[in-house]
């Protein structure tokens, strides 16, 4: 079993990776923005985003180009220090914080909404996926749109198959949307709309929760 918290060495984004991150295929960049964008269409447009975790600031990059105002945090310094190049290279007047998600700084519903894209995967126990979707739910205001990968799809088979024939180790964890939904009924959450990157193909969803 995995420890409880092994996914941060995994996650912890050094020089090396932090700069493989930001090469990431166009095709696949492109197909995640598209789903980005899906989502956020029924978020109103004058609302202030907080990414979570920004990574290399794609996610916020584009919000801000669809007319959100952003803000921007992670927890890996490389990561920060890439990302708050590209805010400044945009001329975004923003500064990129140092941010946990499982223990965030942010006062209770300081920002309207929280984007978490590509973190929840990595998460390997329940009490941690519980903790991040508390501390979202607690900062954000009206909406947190957060990913998750589903254990429904094409992709997700073909992996188990290939680790099951002695190939490469899974080290993702797939959710069902009734677990995900748990975690924010917990916090005070609603589903609004799920989203499939391809559904039943792939793996990548993309989910907006509303507070009730
Ligand atoms: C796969 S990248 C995704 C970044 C960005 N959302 C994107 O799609 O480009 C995962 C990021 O999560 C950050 N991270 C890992 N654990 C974290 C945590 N507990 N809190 C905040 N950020 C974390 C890493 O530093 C890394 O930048």
């Amino acid at each position: 079993m995995t420890e409880p918290n092994t996914y941060r060495a995994r996650t912890n984004y050094d020089a090396k990776k932090a700069g493989i991150y930001q090469q990431r295929k166009a095709g696949k960049h492109a197909s995640e923005l598209k789903l980005i964008e899906r989502a956020f269409s029924i978020v109103p447009k004058n609302l202030e985003v907080i990414d979570l975790p920004c990574g290399g600031g794609r996610v916020f990059l584009h919000l801000a180009s669809l007319g959100y105002k952003v803000r921007a945090g992670d927890l890996s310094p490389e990561m920060i220090k890439i990302a708050q190049k590209n805010a400044n290279d945009a001329g975004l007047n923003m500064t990129v914080d140092l941010a946990d998600v499982e223990a965030l700084q942010y006062t209770d519903k300081s920002v309207d909404a929280v984007v978490c894209f590509r973190l929840f995967q990595h998460f390997p126990t329940p009490a941690i996926r519980q903790r991040a979707v508390s501390e979202m739910c607690r900062v954000a205001k009206q909406y947190v749109v957060m990913s998750y990968f589903s254990p429904y799809s094409y992709t997700q088979v073909k992996l188990i198959l290939r680790e099951r024939l002695g190939g490469r180790k899974l080290r993702k964890f797939p959710t069902s949307l009734k677990e995900v939904e748990g975690y924010f009924a917990n916090s005070g959450y609603r589903l609004v709309k799920d989203f499939a990157e391809f559904n039943l193909i792939k793996t990548m969803h993309l989910a907006v929760f509303e507070r009730i």
